[in-house]
């Protein structure tokens, strides 16, 4: 049995329910900017890392030891799905992800394979301890990589800058890319779920790259299968996070994938980009990383305008716009939840 919830803020506020402060999380709150992480990683692979459950829920809690945050999220890597189906992937230091025998034809995408959920079983593990780890002090968030963009690190082979191998396939072999996306869909769907049934009791969506596509082309090409694997999830009936960067013009399009909330970037203002949302789903969002470098009198004015743009209406989560990044000072994201806490309460 899970322990109580003592924080459920987080929860609340996916949910849109009235809260008595604006919840906070970090994408990427994990990660390379905390001496912490650097000292496990020192000595593990970021593979070993999510695959090693000790390992992964002692970084997954390292956040919520040193921050007052309101979630924790489990450590993994969205591209974790791609090994056990066939792809043969590592992380190559200043390089990033590196795929050795990327999807190119559609007999490539034939091979890959279906995995069933035992795939996974150090996900599950590593969700069941940290459960177990984090006592109830705040909710632990799963998730998983968008279909469009687990498609785009397996054709392209690593990260990208104009999406342009993808999109050939896409425009060239629409009823492959299609086989493509449907695999993924099913893979992720059976992840989420038994991530689900370890603990988890959020889930997001990292549909990080989907910004690139023509709002036309998102909704034949992307849309039905982030819809797909919603629409499965949804008689969980835990809160699901739909988060894309440079998705200003899709918006729209992403709300009807049926996500309770959007992830929101930079690029769009969070009042803005909420009244064309509308206001029947919560809203994620929406500092940019870069400015968590700046003087933390700054970060706080950044902070506050977009505390204001929501205008305590209930349901915002207050989070990044994207990942937080390695060079970001300890010191500043104290300062940035510290003015969500100044700025964040009801009634303030
Ligand atoms: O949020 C968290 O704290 C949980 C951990 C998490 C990681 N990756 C660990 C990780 C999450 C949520 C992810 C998601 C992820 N992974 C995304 C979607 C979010 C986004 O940023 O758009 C993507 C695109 C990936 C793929 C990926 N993983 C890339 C491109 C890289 C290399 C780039 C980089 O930042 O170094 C990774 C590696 C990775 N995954 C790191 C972490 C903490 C950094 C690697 C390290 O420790 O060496």
């Amino acid at each position: 049995m899970a322990p109580p919830l003592l924080n459920d803020r987080f929860l609340r506020a996916c949910r849109r329910e009235p809260v008595d402060r604006t919840p906070v999380w970090f994408m990427r709150q994990a990660g390379r900017y905390m001496a912490e992480y650097q000292a496990i990683r020192k000595n593990h692979s970021i593979l070993d890392v999510c695959k090693i459950p000790e390992l992964a829920a002692e970084v997954t809690l390292q956040p919520i030891e040193r921050f007052p945050l309101d979630a924790a999220i489990i450590f993994a890597d969205i591209l974790l799905p791609l090994e056990p189906m066939g792809l043969n992937l590592s992380f190559v230091e200043d390089k990033g992800p590196v795929i050795a025998n990327p999807v190119r034809s559609g007999d490539d995408v034939a091979r890959l394979k279906v995995v069933d959920a035992d795939a996974f079983r150090f996900s599950y593990e590593a969700v069941a301890l940290t459960i177990k780890q984090l006592a109830g002090r705040v909710p632990l968030i799963g998730f998983a990589g968008g279909p469009f963009t687990l498609a785009s690190y397996a054709i392209e082979g690593g990260s990208s800058r104009s999406y342009i191998t993808t999109k050939r396939f896409m425009y060239s072999n629409p009823k492959q890319w299609h086989a493509l996306l449907e695999k993924f869909a099913d893979v992720v769907t059976n992840y989420l779920l038994n991530q689900i049934r370890a603990g988890v009791q959020a889930i997001q969506l990292f549909d990080s790259w989907v910004g690139c596509l023509a709002p036309r082309d998102y909704e034949e090409y992307a849309l039905p299968h982030v819809t797909r694997i919603i629409d499965r999830l949804r008689p969980e009936g835990l809160p699901i996070i739909y988060f894309g960067t440079g998705t200003s013009t899709l918006l729209p399009l992403m709300k009807k994938a049926g996500s309770d909330v959007v992830g929101l970037d930079w690029h769009v203002e969070l009042d803005e980009a909420w009244a064309r949302l509308g206001y029947d789903v919560a809203v994620q969002g929406n500092l940019d990383p870069v400015v968590l470098y700046a003087p933390v009198e700054e970060i706080d004015k950044r902070v506050k305008d977009i505390l204001e743009r929501a205008g305590q209406r209930p349901g915002h989560i207050f989070n990044l716009g994207h990942g937080i990044l390695p060079q970001t000072p300890v010191e500043h994201v104290d300062a940035a939840i510290a003015s969500v806490h100044k700025y964040g309460q009801v009634g303030s």
